[in-house]
């Protein structure tokens, strides 16, 4: 007989009382679906493979939620790996329409490597209500929990919103542990923090994942700073939305092209948005599968 993949360990769902019970419980078995159908391929190295299984299994959960979906945030246009559509309609065209953000497979070569931190993610809310990023593959982020309202802002450095951060919080700087992708661009950003005395926790790929730590209080991260996707950002400011954190983020391409695509999009790379201009709605309804 072939070995049975482990259990799935539990679904995280935020905002369920903003969604009718059926509609919640459709997401949940889509996020479970897609990490279910990729757990097979958990450490083969394979991480287009994983992310197909993972995408396919999710669209057909999804065509059978009892909602009128759009999918604002497909996930995949940077790496051209396996996606749901920009634009493509999901479930029965029966009950709530709603923005649509999908990562199936958020962490692809974690779950390829089997190192912790790969997910299954939606986001539902009202339709309108997410920012879509078209043309921008890459943000500039910063996500704490409550604590960072009103006193972090992406126009001051780093080193000064964690400082404010450790002293909303009331922590020693020593004890303040920042979440930053662990990427050639971001050397200097975690040498700045270090110098100053914070603790940096450096994850190789999934900012999914970190963004939702940083908004959980006692998560053992407690901000999360530097650049990574833009369908992720906005998967992430569902997250925290709906888990009551702060976050700011800022259009940030990394190459001269995309630049030259996001600004002739019409988009300002200096404009700081919001966390309610990244999502403009509270009836947000966030689902996360862990799958490693
Ligand atoms: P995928 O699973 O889609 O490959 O995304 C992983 C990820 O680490 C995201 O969590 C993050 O936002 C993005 O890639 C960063 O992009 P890059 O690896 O190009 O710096």
């Amino acid at each position: 007989m072939a070995p049975q993949p482990p259990p799935l360990a539990p679904t995280t769902v935020v905002g369920a009382e903003n969604y009718p019970a059926d509609l919640v419980a459709a997401v949940v078995r889509a996020t479970e679906a897609a990490a279910s159908a990729c757990l097979p391929l958990v450490g083969s190295g394979d991480k287009n493979a994983a992310d197909e299984l993972a995408v396919a299994a999710m669209r057909d959960a999804l065509g059978l939620a009892p909602f009128d979906g759009t999918v604002v945030i497909g996930e995949g246009e940077k790496d051209e790996a396996p996606m749901l559509a920009n634009g493509e309609r999901l479930g029965t065209g029966i009950g709530p329409e709603c923005d649509v953000a999908v990562d199936p497979l958020d962490g692809t070569r974690l779950a390829a490597e089997n190192l912790p931190g790969a997910v299954a993610v939606i986001a539902l809310a009202p339709r309108g209500s997410m920012f879509d990023p078209r043309d921008v593959f890459y943000m500039q982020k910063l996500i704490a929990g409550s604590a960072g309202i009103g006193v972090l802002d992406l126009r001051a450095t780093p080193v000064q919103n964690a400082t404010r951060l450790a002293d909303a919080l009331g922590k020693p700087l020593n004890e303040l542990v920042v979440g930053v992708l662990d990427k050639p661009r971001h050397a200097s950003l975690a040498a700045e923090l270090r110098d100053a005395g914070m603790r940096v926790h450096l994850v190789g790929e999934g900012d999914v994942s970190i963004a939702i730590a940083a908004a959980t209080p006692g998560s053992g991260i407690d901000a999360v700073m530097g650049t990574g996707g833009t369908p992720e950002g906005i998967i992430a400011a569902c997250a925290v939305r709906s888990l009551g954190g702060f976050m700011q983020g800022c259009m940030a391409p990394q190459s001269e092209s995309e630049r030259a695509t996001a600004v002739s999009a019409g988009h300002d790379l200096n404009r700081v948005f919001a966390l309610g201009e990244l999502v403009s709605s509270d009836r947000v309804l966030f689902v996360s599968t862990p799958v490693t």
